[in-house]
């Protein structure tokens, strides 16, 4: 079957980002010109997804509001003659099918995910944590779409990181498959460096079969009280096999400020308006 619907997950508090957070999104920062979540969303449409999933929660209302239509500005804009900008509006808010379910209580990742199984049903589907930004030729999730075309199975995206950061991630034991997709033997969930059993670290994309839905059910509250996706990867393991891919792209992870800092950067130094001006003002900084 397909991989059509897709959840971005939106509704953890944003801790890493407070004091922003106390009334703004994280997901609603801006990345040069566009707010975070809209690079998901964008990557859930160019990999050929259907209908999203948005999971908020309480304070999140800046996301719904992003992607409906605004008639009042569609008005003003046409009054003030700004074509371009006018059509770009359309333009958003025709992206794709967004719909939004409200997480009541931030139980965690997994519980977010499991508050999708209605409307999910049957069907094999995608995941992307909204903070992973990844910059790739070929949309990251589209590489994984061509996977599980392949194997028909759960894909986890995973990247070599370096050993001293493998207590900040869920770690893989790697089977070889083929070049760059290995079977998950076992997944530790942010070991220290010497427990670790690879490199090979898990990252905010996934396809899931629709068994995850039982498997978060039956898993019990794990670390901050929270229903943790990890943990019912490693029950879903034992039933179903579990791959991994080393997707062939460059993650930023923009839920901490260093890290939204460096995607910034990056991607401004690109930009066609402003990009070559930013160089020459950063290089007069340094
Ligand atoms: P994180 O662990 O990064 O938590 O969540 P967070 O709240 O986003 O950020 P910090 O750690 O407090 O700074 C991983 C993903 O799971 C979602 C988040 O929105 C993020 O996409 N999530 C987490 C939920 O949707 N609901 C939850 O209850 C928890």
């Amino acid at each position: 079957m397909k991989v059509r619907k897709a959840v971005i997950t939106a509704a953890g508090w944003g801790t890493r980002f407070l004091p922003i957070t106390r009334s703004q999104p994280k997901e609603m920062l801006p990345l040069v010109t566009k707010p975070l979540i809209q690079y998901s969303v964008e990557e859930a449409i160019n990999s050929g997804i259907e209908q999203i999933i948005v999971i908020t929660a309480l304070g999140k209302r800046a996301i719904e509001d992003y992607f409906d239509r605004s008639f009042e500005l569609e008005y003003v804009l046409e009054q003030k003659g700004e074509t371009r900008l006018l059509q770009e509006m359309r333009e958003l808010s025709d992206l794709v099918d967004v719909c939004y379910i409200r997480q009541k209580e931030q139980l965690g990742l997994g519980h977010a995910i499991l508050t999708a199984r209605g409307i999910i049903g049957e069907e094999p589907f995608a995941v992307l944590l909204p903070d992973d930004i990844i910059d790739s030729k070929v949309p990251t999730l589209k590489q994984m779409i061509a996977v599980y075309e392949q194997y028909k199975t759960n894909i986890l995206a995973v990247e070599r990181i370096g050993s001293e950061d493998t207590i900040n991630y869920g770690i893989i034991e790697p089977g070889k498959i083929s070049d760059h997709i290995y079977q998950v033997l076992r997944l530790v969930e942010k070991p220290e460096p010497s427990q670790a059993p690879s490199d090979l670290g898990v990252v905010g994309r996934y396809i899931l079969m629709p068994q995850i839905f039982d498997t978060l059910e039956a898993t019990p509250p794990g670390k901050n009280q929270e229903i943790q996706l990890t943990d019912a990867l490693q029950l879903l393991l034992k039933q179903q096999a579990v791959y991994a891919y080393e997707f062939d792209g460059v993650r930023y992870d923009t839920g901490t400020p260093l890290g939204w800092l460096k995607a910034t950067v990056t991607f401004a130094l690109r930009n066609p308006d402003f990009g070559q001006e930013l160089k020459e003002y950063l290089h007069q900084l340094l």
